[in-house]
């Protein structure tokens, strides 16, 4: 029987994740069907029950959804319980709900197996304090990373980040002005502004010539953001399609026990 998976989010016609999952499971002879799911915050409760009530083993969760079903799960395990953000979801054949997350796991993939960057002793600088930062500053603590900075539009966001993670490592908080005169190895882009086409007023400084700009934005052209680092000469200033499938490898191997190999998924959409 075809086991049924999705993604959910709003909006989500844009996603690549059904074809990259229909990649996993022709490579894999696994036979699932994965389709995207479009639900408004204010259904996303009801909408959840139906589709677990229909018969759906498993679903991704995307923008803006990804804080608010941490809350709606029976239980949050693996990174999920640390970074309080879930983008994986596994439904059990009693209909119970557990809450995972790939995304630090398919970010520290990129970089470090992918893209080769060496994350120990990095200074790390992630802009924006989302759920989609939540989901990565665990992973990057794990990475042996010197320090981290969130630096966030509204600085009581990146404040909370700091403060809920500051026994883990050293993390501080920050607006975008006060990065002004700070240079850092590794930014990674974490804010939702690239989707309305727009570069906050992130200062220039933030990048030297040996900096990585990575944005966990992806689209078939070059994103907002990595427009902006290769204007201020950033000569490595990536989009996170390499995030994209590493993301979702983690989400099928906690779904169906095997890990696709993502290096002809990636050549492909690349
Ligand atoms: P996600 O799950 O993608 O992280 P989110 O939780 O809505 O989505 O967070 C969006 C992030 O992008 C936030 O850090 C937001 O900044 P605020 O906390 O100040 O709202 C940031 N963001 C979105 N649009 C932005 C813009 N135009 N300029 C600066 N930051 C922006």
């Amino acid at each position: 029987m075809t086991d049924r998976y999705g993604v959910i989010g709003h909006p989500i016609a844009h996603s690549k994740s059904p074809v990259i999952h229909a990649q996993f499971a022709r490579q894999t002879g696994h036979d699932i069907r994965y389709e995207a799911i479009d639900i408004e915050p204010r259904k996303l409760k009801k909408t959840i029950r139906r589709l677990v009530r229909d018969g759906i083993r498993g679903f991704n969760v995307t923008v803006p959804h990804k804080e608010a079903i941490a809350d709606l799960m029976d239980a949050n395990v693996g990174q999920a319980e640390r970074a309080g953000a879930v983008n994986t979801v596994s439904v059990t054949s009693d209909h119970s709900l557990a809450g995972d997350n790939t995304d630090g796991i398919g970010l520290i993939r990129d970089l470090t197996h992918n893209l080769r960057v060496s994350l120990e002793g990095a200074t790390v600088l992630v802009l924006g304090a989302g759920g989609a930062t939540r989901g990565i500053v665990p992973a990057l603590l794990d990475a042996g990373t010197e320090s981290l900075t969130i630096a966030n539009r509204t600085l009581q966001r990146a404040q909370d980040l700091a403060d809920t993670f500051g026994n883990e490592g050293d993390i501080a908080a920050s607006t975008f002005e006060d990065l002004a005169n700070q240079r850092f190895e590794l930014v990674i882009n974490a804010t939702s502004a690239g989707l309305q086409g727009e570069v906050p007023p992130f200062p220039p400084s933030i990048i030297g010539p040996n900096t990585v700009c990575y944005d966990l934005s992806y689209a078939m052209t070059e994103t907002p953001f990595v427009a902006w680092a290769r204007e201020h000469d950033c000569r490595h200033a990536h989009q996170g399609w390499g995030m994209l499938v590493e993301q979702a490898a983690e989400s099928f191997r906690i779904w169906r026990g095997v890990r696709p190999d993502t290096g002809p998924v990636l050549r492909q959409l690349r």
